[in-house]
Order: structure tokens, then C-alpha cells, then sequence
């Protein structure tokens, strides 16, 4: 059987020390705006306990700060989707309730069990080795239903098949757990047929005895529309980095947490007619200025923004020409701007209405500000205002 430490690759969860003189990259969070949005999302949800889903590095903004500020500003508890990012809380001092989404071998109970996780059952074919583990290596379980997202869970049909086995693990049962798969519909007719096979399946469960005290199905869009009915907890993680694509979470004051800033590396003028970058994508029309920045592809910042993305700089923006490479991007500006080596650009914006803001530069790729921020990679510094 592992032990946890050989659960754990250090030195991929390790972010790489800068130096002083090294790559000029980092993002900066702002974990008052984080603990900001947390009190608004929990207005937004008639004061329900808060799982905060802070997976896949905090969604890119960083696993264990991020995980602080919300313990701190009173989260119920924090949700991973692996044993391997539950152990990375617990390594960085976090002592609230986590649960892990992704669920969990058997055999990584013990593991689990030693650092007081909670788990998320996704299935049925491993309810019996859970009942001979639990009351040696007890966690506290929430069971997930497969309402309508079609991935993990147990589908309703099974909740029957399965009731034994279930009965024997319901000392252990903290909640029960849904997801949905159209939270921003603005057509809410899917959503409404997951809340009731939802209240279905908890009515199958208590029918059994089986009547687990903690309810959630909604993730942020749930939450900013009201879509939580009976449920006792709630899941969000987009909203409370402040990023939504809903008018409604916009209406809420929502203030991104995440700035993407790079400092110059390079500055040169430029005759008209010189090409820029691989495959000569951009060619000057005029003289100018073209700042190297040291932000690539394997940063997370994505290869087709290259011709498309702005970035800001002194209260203006300037276009990002030619195509990005991996580990640089560069920036057109006129001559007249004075631009030293080390002077910071804006790569992402922390004000949701401009050009380079996560929800407009995701609208331009057509996908959603998730992909950018978890694509982050981890060899960024973060800086962490409180
Ligand atoms: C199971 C589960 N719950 C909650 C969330 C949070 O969703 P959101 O970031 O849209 O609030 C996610 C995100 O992917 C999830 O997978």
C-alpha cells in the first residue's frame, strides 16, 4: 500500500523559487477581493455553509494562500478534486474540513483517514471495501448523485441496487452532493429536472434510513441565481475569483482577484516592413516599438492570442503581435510611449471591463476565464496581498 508521502510529488507541488534576477512574471492576487466575493456569494445564497472550491491550484491563483484567506473569512470547509491537493492543504497548516471531489481508492483511505479529509463517493464499486476500511480509518463521506451531469455519482436507478450496502456506511455519510450541467442556461427547464431527481434520490435515501445532514448541488452560477432550494451548503469557485459571465454576478460587485503582470524584458525600435516573431505573422506597418515580454505558452498564456489579446501599460492598451512563443510574447507600441526595461504590463486585468480582463480575453478564444486561470503554470510567481 503507498504511504502518502509517495502520494505526493514535491517537487511538482513546489512552486520554483525566484531569484532576483530571474523571469520578471507573476501574478498577483488580492486575497481581500477573495474574502470580498466570499461574503457576497454567501449573501447571494441565503447564508448557506460554504464548500469553496479551490482545486486546481485555487483555479490557478494559488492552492495554500488562497485556502487561508477563506478558512480565515469562515468558509464550512474547501473542496479539491485529489487526495494529492487535499494533502497539499493539510501540508500548508489549513485545518477546516476538505473534501475531496474526485473520490478515492480504497486503498488511499488510511491516507485520508490520517489527515481527516472527507471524501466524495462517485460510485458504486467500491461501497464494500469502504465499509470494511471506515471503522478502522473513519472519514467523513458525501455522496455524489449522478442528477443530470452524466460523470461522476450514482445514478438514481442504482440507489436501489445499492441501499445495503449504502445502510451500512450511513454512520459515515455527512452529505449528499449533485452538480449541475447548465447552471448558466438562461433556460432553466434542465436545471429544474436535476433539482428534482435530486429531491428524489434524498427521498429513495431517507426512505432507507439514510439521511445525510448536509445537501448541495449548486456550484457560482447555481448560487447567483437562486437555484439552491432545499440545500443546506453550497459550491462555488469561479465567483469568489471574481470572475463570472453572468450579468447577474457582475451585478453583484464581483472584483477579479488575479492579475497577470510581466515587466518588460526587451524594448526596440523598429523600421517599418520588420517582422515580428515565428512565421512573420506581424509585419510593422510604420516604425515602432516592439517590448519583449517573458510570458509564453508554457506560462498558460495561450498560443492564440498572439495578433488578437491587448495588454494594459500606463492607463492604455497596446496589441500583442505576432505569434506567442513559449516562454515570450511581444507588444506594439508607438514610438512616442516611453518604455523601459522592467516597466510593468498588464497581461490579464483585474478590472472586469477591460479589453484584457479573463472574461473578455476567454470570450475572444471562445472559452471561459477557468481555462486561462487554472492553465497558469506554476512556475509564475504569485505575490499575495491580504
Ligand atoms: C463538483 C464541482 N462542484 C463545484 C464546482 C465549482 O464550480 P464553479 O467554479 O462554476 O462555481 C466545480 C467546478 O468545476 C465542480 O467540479
Amino acid at each position: 500500500m503507498p504511504n502518502d508521502e509517495r502520494l505526493v510529488n514535491e517537487q511538482h507541488l513546489e512552486p520554483l523559487k525566484r531569484h532576483p534576477e530571474g523571469r520578471a512574471l507573476r501574478a498577483e492576487v488580492d486575497l481581500g477581493r477573495i474574502a470580498r466575493n466570499l461574503g457576497r456569494v454567501r449573501t447571494a445564497s441565503g447564508g448557506r455553509g460554504i464548500w469553496a472550491v479551490v482545486k486546481a491550484n485555487a483555479y490557478g491563483h494559488g492552492a495554500v494562500p488562497v485556502s487561508r484567506a477563506l478558512e480565515e473569512a469562515g468558509v464550512h470547509g474547501l473542496a479539491v478534486s485529489s487526495l494529492e491537493e487535499g494533502l497539499e492543504l493539510r501540508r500548508g497548516g489549513i485545518e477546516c474540513p476538505v473534501l475531496v471531489l474526485g473520490g478515492l481508492r480504497p486503498e488511499a483511505l488510511p491516507a485520508a483517514s490520517a489527515e481527516n479529509l472527507t471524501i466524495a463517493v462517485v460510485g458504486p464499486e467500491h461501497l464494500d471495501d469502504y465499509a470494511r476500511a471506515l471503522p478502522r480509518h473513519p472519514v467523513r463521506l458525501h455522496l455524489k448523485l449522478d442528477t443530470g451531469m452524466g460523470r461522476f455519482g450514482l445514478l438514481p436507478s442504482e440507489l436501489g441496487e445499492h441501499l445495503l450496502q449504502l445502510q451500512r456506511l450511513a454512520p459515515w455519510i455527512e452529505g449528499a452532493m449533485g452538480h449541475f450541467a447548465t447552471a448558466d442556461d438562461p433556460d432553466p427547464g434542465f436545471a429544474q429536472r436535476q433539482r428534482g431527481v435530486f429531491d428524489a434520490c434524498l427521498a429513495q435515501l431517507a426512505d432507507g434510513g439514510i439521511r445525510p445532514e448536509q445537501r448541495h448541488h449548486g456550484n457560482s452560477d447555481a448560487c447567483l441565481r437562486g437555484m439552491l432550494g432545499q440545500d443546506t451548503h453550497v459550491r462555488p469557485g469561479l465567483a469568489l475569483y471574481g470572475l463570472t459571465m453572468l450579468a447577474e454576478g457582475r451585478a453583484l460587485g464581483l472584483e477579479p482577484a488575479l492579475e497577470l503582470v510581466a515587466e518588460v524584458a526587451r524594448v526596440k525600435a523598429m523600421p517599418a516592413g520588420t517582422t515580428v516573431g515565428y512565421g512573420r505573422t506581424f509585419v510593422a506597418p510604420h516604425p515602432l516599438q516592439i517590448a519583449t515580454l517573458a510570458c509564453g505558452y508554457a506560462d498558460g498564456y495561450r498560443r492564440d492570442l498572439g495578433n488578437k489579446a491587448v495588454v494594459g501599460f500606463q492607463g492604455r492598451t497596446f496589441p500583442v503581435v505576432g505569434r506567442i512563443s513559449m516562454d515570450y510574447l511581444t507588444v506594439a507600441l508607438p514610438l512616442d510611449v516611453h518604455l523601459a526595461i522592467g516597466d510593468p504590463m498588464t497581461l490579464y486585468s483585474g478590472n472586469p471591463d477591460a479589453a484584457h480582463s479573463l472574461e473578455r480575453l476567454a470570450q475572444l478564444l471562445g472559452t471561459i476565464p477557468y481555462e486561462l486561470t487554472c492553465a497558469l503554470h506554476r512556475r509564475i510567481t504569485r505575490r499575495f496581498t491580504p
